[in-house]
């Protein structure tokens, strides 16, 4: 067998960021639907229109690589969005579901984060620098996206849940 080289692990990352990401612009309209506060609804549906732009994203990279646009399964964000389907189902109707789905879109953000940020690295060490700036334009988004998360928990919707309790 062909030792692996760091090209391979590269590749494998962008397959599971690439299936993570299909995975969470189907999973985004339904948090929006499911969010009890205009704002927090209007932050899931910026996020979703910001998503199919990082797919793409991903898919020139797939294309500077001369390799098909292809997912490989990851498990981590199957678990991750599934524990926001539980919030979802649990919390229904309760003041604290959008502290819950704020709390479980931030476990998603940073998991992306992460991979991006390794991905960004990785690119940089192989020489691919196209992809070095389309994987930082990326992060950027997720990491505001984070912020966005943190302030509506911190202005509103903690409060809300508090206030109900
Ligand atoms: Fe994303
Ligand atoms: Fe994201």
């Amino acid at each position: 067998m062909k030792t692996k080289t760091l090209d391979d692990l590269f590749l494998d990352t962008l397959k599971d960021i690439y299936y993570a990401e299909r995975k969470i612009l189907k999973a985004l309209p339904k948090m929006a639907r499911g969010a009890q506060s205009a704002e927090l609804k209007a932050a899931f549906e910026k996020h979703h229109e910001e998503t199919q732009g990082q797919i793409e994203r991903l898919q020139e990279v797939f294309e500077m690589l001369g390799k098909p646009a292809r997912g490989k399964t990851c498990p981590a964000i199957d678990g991750i969005l599934e524990e926001g389907e539980e919030i979802l189902d649990s919390f229904k109707g309760s003041e604290a579901l959008d502290a819950g789905l704020v709390a479980a879109a931030q476990a998603v953000e940073h998991y992306e984060m992460a991979r991006y940020g390794t991905l960004r690295n990785w690119a940089e060490l192989l020489g691919h620098t196209d992809a070095v700036n389309l994987f930082q334009k990326t992060l950027t988004e997720e990491e505001a996206t984070d912020s966005a998360l943190t302030k509506l928990a911190e202005g509103s919707v903690n409060k809300a849940a508090v206030a109900a309790a």
